[in-house]
Parts: C-alpha cells; sequence; structure tokens
C-alpha cells in the first residue's frame, strides 16, 4: 500500500508513522510528505529519503485554488491512501470528494467529543477527566466521518494543553500505525465504510 501523509507542524505522528514503515515487514510504503506550510516534520521524511512537496495556503487566491493545487500533487504520487497527520487546515470539497475514503485522519480527542482545530484544549475547558485520540475517514464536515480507531487517554488534575497532548499522541500513533497496517493487508476495506 503506498501513502502520503500531510502535516503542517512537527509531525511526530509522522515520524512514528515513518520509523513503523522503515521495518520492512510492515505493508505500507510512505512515498510522499506534503504540507501546507513549511512544515518542521519535513525533516522526518528527509531523514527517510522520502520526497516532499508544499502547497503553501497563503500564497493561493482561495481555498479552492490551494485545494486544486493539492490535488494536482497527490495526481503525480497517486497514493492508495492519504493521510492527515497534524494538517491544521480543513480541505475544500473538491479533495475530500477526490479522495474519500482512502483518506483518514487523526484527532487528538474521543470523536465525536471536541472536534476541531483544539480538541485538547476544549477538553481541558469542559474539565473532562478523560479524552481519547480518534482515527476518522474524513468527510465533508469537521472531524464527523466515520470512526476507524479511538481509544479513552485519563486527564489528570494538572495537566495544560502540552502535558495532556503530550499523553494523547503516542497513543494517537498507535492507533493510526494499526489502521494503516490494517487497510494495507485488507483487514480494514475502507470503500466497506458508509
Ligand atoms: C496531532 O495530535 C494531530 O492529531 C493534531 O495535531 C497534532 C499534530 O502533531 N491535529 P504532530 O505535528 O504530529 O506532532
Amino acid at each position: 500500500l503506498t501513502v502520503a501523509v500531510l502535516i503542517s507542524g512537527t509531525g511526530s505522528n509522522l515520524r512514528a508513522l515513518l520509523d513503523a514503515a522503515a521495518d520492512p515487514s510492515f505493508p505500507a510504503r510512505i512515498v510522499v510528505v506534503g504540507a501546507d506550510r513549511q512544515a518542521d516534520g519535513f525533516a522526518h521524511a528527509e531523514h527517510y529519503g522520502i520526497p516532499t512537496f508544499m502547497v503553501p495556503f497563503r500564497e493561493f487566491e482561495s481555498r479552492e485554488d490551494w485545494g486544486d493545487e493539492l490535488l494536482a500533487q497527490l495526481d503525480v504520487w497517486q497514493p492508495d491512501l492519504v493521510v492527515l497527520s497534524g494538517l491544521m487546515r480543513l480541505l475544500p470539497a473538491a479533495v475530500v470528494d477526490a479522495w474519500a475514503p482512502r483518506l483518514i485522519n487523526t484527532h487528538p480527542a474521543y470523536l465525536p467529543e471536541f472536534p476541531g482545530a483544539h480538541g485538547v484544549r476544549d477538553a481541558l475547558a469542559a474539565g473532562a477527566t478523560e479524552t481519547g485520540a480518534s482515527v476518522i475517514v474524513v468527510d465533508g464536515g469537521v472531524d464527523t466521518g466515520p470512526i476507524l480507531a479511538q481509544e479513552r487517554v485519563p486527564v489528570l488534575p494538572a495537566d495544560t494543553e502540552h502535558t495532556l497532548h503530550d499523553r494523547i499522541k503516542p497513543v494517537e500513533r498507535r492507533l493510526l500505525i494499526d489502521v494503516v497496517r490494517r487497510v494495507a493487508t485488507g483487514d480494514l476495506d475502507l470503500t466497506a465504510i458508509a
């Protein structure tokens, strides 16, 4: 299975996926890493000699134009699966329509709880005693797609957004790696997902 990973930031989840895929027995290969900005996470792709592309959001007139360029880049690589791993950008409908359900996203909350760009902060603000990590199929909404995997993560009284996110990310990475493995082995058929 060939995989394209899209990021915006540090790419720690990307790094975990790259490390897993470096094992020859892992049934998926990361073929390209893309970002909507100059993402620190590109360093992880370079470490593994994996090509990268950047479609800088701020250089486009509209989200739709940005999306069209993203589609053009993805068409170059023709991956079997696109993984959003810390892409902090809502995809335009044209991208979701072209790639779903071979388009999955990781989210640092127990969806449908705390969707959106600040799931960790929102869980803390709500006084939640537990939150979680989720891997979903991207649909036209914000973190509303079918849930492929999720797991609870405790919130501790002294947690900050940073300490809580740091507790969530390892769970997120494990879930993501397992979902990619299951898609690659055919154990999980995304086209059969409603
Ligand atoms: C991850 O928790 C991801 O789910 C969220 O932002 C974080 C990105 O972290 N959207 P990183 O860039 O993988 O370190």
